[in-house]
Parts: C-alpha cells; structure tokens; sequence
C-alpha cells in the first residue's frame, strides 16, 4: 500500500483526488535545512520508507515570494508556526510594491526501496551528500537513513499567484493570501484548488507515472 506521508490532514484530502486507497502515514521526518525542496523531501523519503518498510511518498511545499528572494521558501512551515500567515502577508504588503507575486512549489518524493527506469522526472541518488553540503548532517551521528543508497524519484509542481489580504475559509496554511487567477486558494473548493495548485499539478505527474510501477 503507498503511504502518502505527512502531518498534514490538508495534504492528504487533496492527495486522495488523485491517488484511489492512499493511506497517511503521520509521520514527522527530519527536515534538514537545504535552499531548496527537492533534497529535503528525498532524504525525508528515504526515512519514512525505512520507517514504513513499504512505498512511500513524501510531500514538501513551501510558499515563495519573489520580491523576498524566495522567503520563506523552505522555511515555510517554521515561519507559519512562529510568525504567522497574516504577518508573512501584512510584511510583503510593507515591503513589496504590487504585484506582490509569489509561487507555491511542491515536491513529491517516492521511495520504494527499488530503482527506477529513466523519465523526465529526476530520480534522487545525492542524498549524503546533498545534506553534507547544506551542513545538516553531522557525520559522527550519521544513520541508515542518512544512507543516499536508496534511490527516490521526485515529481514537481508549481503554481504562480500573488500576496494578498487574507480571504476565504477553505484550505490551509498561506492559502488564503496566495491568489490566483482572481481568487485565493482559500476560496476555493479541493477539487478547484487541485485543478490548478502546485500540490496537484505534482500529482497529477506522480499519479501518470505510478500507474505504470510494477508493484
Ligand atoms: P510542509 O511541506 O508540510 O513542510 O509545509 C510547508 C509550509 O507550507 C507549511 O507552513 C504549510 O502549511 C504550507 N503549505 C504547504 N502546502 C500548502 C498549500 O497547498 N497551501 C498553503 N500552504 C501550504
């Protein structure tokens, strides 16, 4: 059974769109500091599949603004729990001028403990060091699940929008500063937000590929 792994019920209701029988599995990987997603979220895979002991998939996101540089980029979740979303907003409206535009980008990263045959989407192999090089692993403490052996295939997906007021009741997260297309994720329904949003587009590749995965 593939295990959509996270701590994040919202996740896994947009997820179940795309993936008939998913199951969550809750569980907080270690998410080591990296400038972009696609590392984190491999080697979060590769722990959650030794974890696990079947397929797994990881899923990390993040909201990146372009007048900050990216911010908070991969450090989404921790600027969310300590600041807050409306101070992420209220801080952009200070400091940006419109149109304030902003992407969320999604990485989905599976791990079944074998390899894979090639396709566009890039297949992981880098882990050790990929976290080495962002200073996040320390050697001396090193464990299996630090073991870069364990090849993971990645799926992308991104979505651009714009910072503003907060609006609607729907989603989760920076959904409702996020605006696309005249409304905020927020205000949307799942299977409207999915139809457009970063996570979905990033199933929609996962969800193709699988299909073809000999089990
Ligand atoms: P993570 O992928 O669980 O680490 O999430 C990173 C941060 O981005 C958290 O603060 C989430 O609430 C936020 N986030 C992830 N996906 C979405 C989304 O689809 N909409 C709004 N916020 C999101």
């Amino acid at each position: 059974m593939l295990r959509y792994v996270t701590t994040n019920a919202g996740k896994v209701r947009e997820a179940r769109e795309y993936l008939d029988g998913v199951e969550q599995l809750n569980y907080d990987y270690t998410e080591i500091q990296a400038a972009e997603l696609g590392p984190i979220a491999a080697r979060g895979a590769r722990e959650a599949y030794r974890q696990a002991g079947e397929p797994v998939l990881v899923d990390d996101a993040g909201l990146f603004v372009e007048g900050f540089d990216g911010f908070p980029g991969p450090y989404s979740s921790y600027v969310e729990g300590t600041l807050g979303v409306d101070v992420v907003q209220r801080l952009v409206a200070g400091e940006i001028d419109a149109p304030r535009r902003a992407s969320f980008q999604c990485v989905l990263a599976y791990c079944d403990g074998d390899d894979f045959a090639a396709t566009p989407d890039p297949v992981d192999r880098e882990d050790r060091s990929a976290a080495a090089a962002a200073g996040a692993v320390d050697d001396a403490d090193d464990d299996a699940a630090d073991d870069g052996t364990l090849p993971v295939k990645l799926f992308r997906g991104s979505v651009r929008g714009r910072i503003v007021e907060p609006r609607g009741e729907g989603g989760f997260g920076y959904d409702p500063i996020f605006e696309h297309d005249g409304s905020t994720f927020a205000e949307l329904a799942a299977d409207e937000k999915n139809a457009v949003s970063h996570r979905g587009r990033a199933l929609a590749k996962f969800a193709e590929w699988f299909q073809t995965r000999p089990v």
